[in-house]
């Protein structure tokens, strides 16, 4: 078949290099993008005089129609067309005849593959934004209920001081309102117009790139023709963005299978995001939680790929940054089904809150509170952890809590202690006590639970989805 580009060849491609270059078979998702860039580029070129204004409209109703065309699945993708791009202005030019052919007058596929992804990430990070969104008002209100429920708070996975479930929640809360601002920062990168800059070098072509970029919905236009078609760095941002938030989820989801099993019984994930094992009757396996850890591997493997595919390439366009889309792709489509799965998890399951405030009951998470007494007390805080770890030892000894102790007990560990060491110890008090700002005290979990309603409202104002 003949190339699009082969006036300079005088022999065809080799099948096998055709099937190794092609990409095509991955690009294909960008048609939408493509066609609605090129009729931006087509209208300009036409308003500028650099085609006629009836070829500008003959060739914007003819990608209009070839749009139609895709989205009922009635055109097939040629793989000797190489890509999307090629592939467009092929069915284009087969549609009006030769006037398609001057669509691609001052563009290049290089800057017009740059334009393609941009577009496409764009839209993409908006989605994404929206199910990070939909999880944080899952959390806002689990949170809400939550906010008195008492667990025990670890360091070292071992049992440290207490806290509730609200402000375990909101903790992951803050994690992913950091990773809302992680794609707001990438959006604005992802935000810039590179079409004009031609291959490398712009062009001789009077263009209104602003036009183009107004049109297309982008802030402002690249500055630089070599930058604009050989920056891939937004994609990176992205991918970045996603491993982080696949990261958070994956602390989390390492949690809810901990809290899932026999040994915790913290939870119980709904039947409907759990699954069974062929060989174990009883069995109800947290797959879902497993599943979204094990593919934060594959984000950060897409991550790494971009990375490394862009490692000391020379400017500008090499054919190298056609790896870009696929791992591009692959975490976007990652961190998407991951989202969409994990917040109804998350919503549906069911907490055993006895477990939990026993858990924080029977650990010892209450001796910092029997130091601090001390220590309040006037007893100087070492001596207090000193005297509070003899007592702890002594409970070990006696197969005692904190709580089981008589008060002569304590009076013999030390005389300043009276009865209201009782109440100094209470779980419920002690996190009611923790009152400092950012504790875990209900009344200040309840405080932050405000200000994240607020950020949400705020969020979904000005990232518009
Ligand atoms: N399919 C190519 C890519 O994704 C488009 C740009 C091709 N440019 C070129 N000079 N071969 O990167």
């Amino acid at each position: 078949m003949k190339k699009l580009w082969g006036g300079r060849f005088t022999k065809g491609t080799d099948k096998v290099v055709e099937d190794f270059h092609s990409s095509i078979s991955f690009d294909q998702r960008l048609y939408r993008h493509d066609i609605r860039g090129s009729i931006a580029h087509a209208r300009m070129l036409g308003r500028q005089g650099i085609i006629f204004p009836e070829e500008a409209d003959t060739i914007i109703s003819g990608l209009t129609a070839v749009l139609a065309d895709i989205e009922a699945g009635s055109v097939e993708f040629d793989v000797g067309a190489e890509d999307i791009h090629m592939n467009i202005e092929k069915l284009l030019t087969e549609r009006i005849g030769d006037v398609g052919r001057k669509l691609h007058t001052a563009r290049s596929r290089n800057d017009q593959v740059a334009l393609d992804i941009r577009m496409y990430l764009k839209e993409e990070i908006y989605v994404t934004a929206g199910l990070l969104a939909g999880l944080e008002e899952t959390l806002l209100k689990l949170a809400e209920r939550h906010a008195g429920t008492v667990m025990p708070g670890y360091t070292h996975l071992q049992r440290a001081q207490p806290v509730t479930f609200g402000h375990h929640l909101m903790a992951y809360f803050q994690m992913f309102v950091r990773d809302m601002a992680r794609l707001k920062d990438c959006l604005e990168r992802a935000n810039v117009m590179p079409l004009g800059s031609g291959a490398l070098a712009g062009t001789t072509f009077d263009l209104d790139r602003d036009a183009v970029a107004a049109e297309l919905g982008f802030a402002r236009i690249t500055e630089n023709s070599l930058d604009g078609v050989s920056d891939r760095d937004f994609a990176i941002e992205f991918c970045a963005a996603a491993s982080i938030i696949m990261m958070h989820l994956s602390r989390f989801c390492e949690e809810i299978i901990l809290w899932s099993s026999a040994e915790f019984k913290f939870i119980e994930l709904d039947d409907a995001y759990s699954t069974g094992s062929s060989i174990m009757p009883q069995k109800k396996n947290p797959d879902v939680a497993e599943l979204i850890r094990g593919k934060t591997g594959r984000v950060y493997g897409d991550l790494m790929a971009l990375l490394t595919v862009m490692k000391s390439l020379p400017l500008a366009y090499n054919k190298d940054m056609q790896e870009d889309k696929e791992a591009l792709f692959d975490a976007i489509d990652t961190i998407k089904g991951s989202l969409l799965v994990f917040t109804p998890m998350v919503e549906t399951m069911r907490l055993n809150e006895q477990a939990m405030a026993q858990a924080a009951r029977g650990g010892f998470t209450n001796a910092t509170e029997v130091a601090d007494y001390l220590a309040k007390k006037g007893v100087p805080f070492r001596n207090a952890h000193e005297i509070v770890g003899k007592l702890v030892l002594d409970c070990i000894n006696k197969g005692k809590s904190l709580e089981d102790l008589a008060l002569e007990e304590y009076r013999e560990a030390s005389p300043i202690i009276e009865a209201d060491i009782y109440d100094a110890i209470n779980i419920e008090k002690c996190v009611a006590a923790r009152n400092v700002p950012g504790g875990p005290a209900p009344a200040v979990v309840a405080d932050s639970i405000k200000r994240g309603w607020e950020w949400l409202e705020d969020i979904k104002k000005n990232f518009r989805f």
